[in-house]
């Protein structure tokens, strides 16, 4: 079976590095009876929007299951686990918090800190509340304030059980692919959409640091974004300018208003009915400072200039995972050595990576060495950051176990244990077990 290695000196493997496994609530949670109805529930009700017409209602029974995937979770030997809190089930539509819901994360979190797992919490991982979506959702400007009000109750709730929030999870999903093109929930479409939600998702982070600063100074209080490092077809002017304004529309409209307040020239460059509405003082509040930036890490995609647009995206070409994206893994050095350079970078966690796989449990086994050779090739990516200089305190497998893959359902797998989803029994993937011999062996 292969296994996982890294350089003896590197900086990966010291002990203060912190190498974790992720997950999110509506991905493993089911248990919807205890819980207010979500928009990802709404979305996959309606019919062709999941791949294999499921949703989430029963995913990994992990509302039930917990106490057996936490016994999982500290079998590997990982030093931190990262989770997400379900808005709907921990609020109500009055604004208070549901105890039903605040007990089974408390019981959660107490069982993590009794065995010295560091929990990382997400707080908003694409689980709106539908009450909220039938108000305008991110397009409203009032949802930003309802996420500081959940953030403000659920952090003093939770008190000194959790070692790092973030705000968001991937804004850019959920504005871009929730409201812009309408493959995620709540499936709108249109280009004036995408931009006014991720303003008021970014608000609603600002306002949610002022929260964490207040209730919870004593943990890594930051924020979670995605990057798909964007590369021209040529090296034309023209494929080069498309290329720029790709990145910046769809990676550094987060980054740079959260760490310097400011989006990106390209706003100029938008039609009037495609800018955000942005109140006095809204840059201040989003660019907060951060204790650490949580950085989602899987491919780089490839641009071009378009006759009648400000670029074309190409397909994926080359050496693709089971979900059709390219296994790229230079592009995460480049990624990091780039924003090393553009921005005074808070501590960095690469807090997703990870690959979609064809797995088959074969004799009880599944080995699925092409997930092996991608973590192995992108840790080596990332030593080959540390040693340009770019500083990373941690690194989470996406994710501890195969789950609810979003717009493709549970036909992509992407975790380091296998679920049967007919027994819901788990079985370590050699990758998990290669993982957790790196981390045990330090
Ligand atoms: C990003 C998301 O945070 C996670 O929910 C998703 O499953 C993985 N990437 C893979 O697509």
């Amino acid at each position: 079976m292969k296994q996982l290695s890294l350089p003896k000196h590197s900086p990966l493997l010291s002990k203060d590095f912190t190498f974790g496994v992720a997950t999110a609530s509506f991905q493993i949670e089911g248990g919807a009876a205890d819980r207010l109805p979500c928009i990802w529930d709404t979305f996959c009700a309606q019919d062709d929007k999941i791949a294999d017409n499921s949703n989430g209602l029963i995913a990994c029974e992990h509302y039930t299951r917990w106490p057996q995937d936490i016994e999982l979770i500290d079998s590997l030997g990982v030093d931190a686990y990262r989770l997400s809190i379900s808005w709907p089930r921990v609020m109500q539509q009055d604004g208070s918090l549901n105890p039903l819901g605040v007990k089974f994360y408390t019981d959660l979190l107490d069982e993590l800190k009794r065995r010295n797992i560091k929990v990382f919490v997400t707080l908003y991982h694409w689980d709106l509340p539908q009450y909220l979506e039938d108000q305008g959702g991110w397009l409203n400007r009032n949802t930003a304030y309802e996420f500081a009000h959940y953030t403000d109750l659920i952090s003093k709730a939770f008190g000194d059980r959790v070692y790092s929030y973030s705000t968001l999870n991937e804004p850019f999903c959920s504005s871009y692919l929730g409201y812009e093109i309408g493959v995620h929930a709540p499936g709108i479409v249109g280009r004036e959409f995408g931009r006014k939600a991720a303003h008021h998702l970014l608000l609603g982070h600002g306002l949610a640091m002022q929260m964490l600063a207040k209730n919870s100074p004593q943990t890594l209080n930051g924020i979670v974004l995605n990057f798909t490092p964007c590369y021209p077809v040529t090296q034309s002017d023209a494929d080069l300018k498309a290329t720029a304004f790709a990145d910046d529309y769809i990676n550094h409209w987060y980054m740079r208003p959260v760490m310097t307040g400011k989006y990106p020239d390209i706003i100029e460059q938008l039609p009037v009915e495609q800018r955000p509405d942005i109140h006095p003082g809204d840059m201040e509040i989003i660019a907060q400072p951060l204790d650490y930036l949580g950085v989602n890490f899987y491919t780089r995609l490839h641009y071009q200039a378009s006759a009648d647009d400000f670029y074309d995206e190409r397909p994926h070409q080359g050496l693709l995972t089971d979900i059709g994206w390219e296994i790229y893994p230079q592009a995460l050095t480049e990624l990091l050595v780039s924003l090393n350079e553009k921005y005074t970078l808070p501590p960095i966690y690469i807090t997703e990576n990870g690959a979609a796989m064809a797995d088959k449990m074969i004799d009880g086994k599944v080995n699925d060495s092409d997930r092996i050779t991608y973590y192995q090739q992108h840790l080596n990516a990332l030593h080959n950051a540390t040693e340009q200089g770019v500083v990373i305190h941690g690194y989470f497998a996406w994710s501890l176990m195969d789950n609810f893959e979003w717009a493709e359902g549970y036909s992509k797998r992407f975790g380091i244990v296998y679920v049967d989803y007919q027994t819901q029994q788990r079985t370590v993937k050699a990758s998990g077990l290669a993982y957790s011999s790196l981390i045990t062996s330090r």
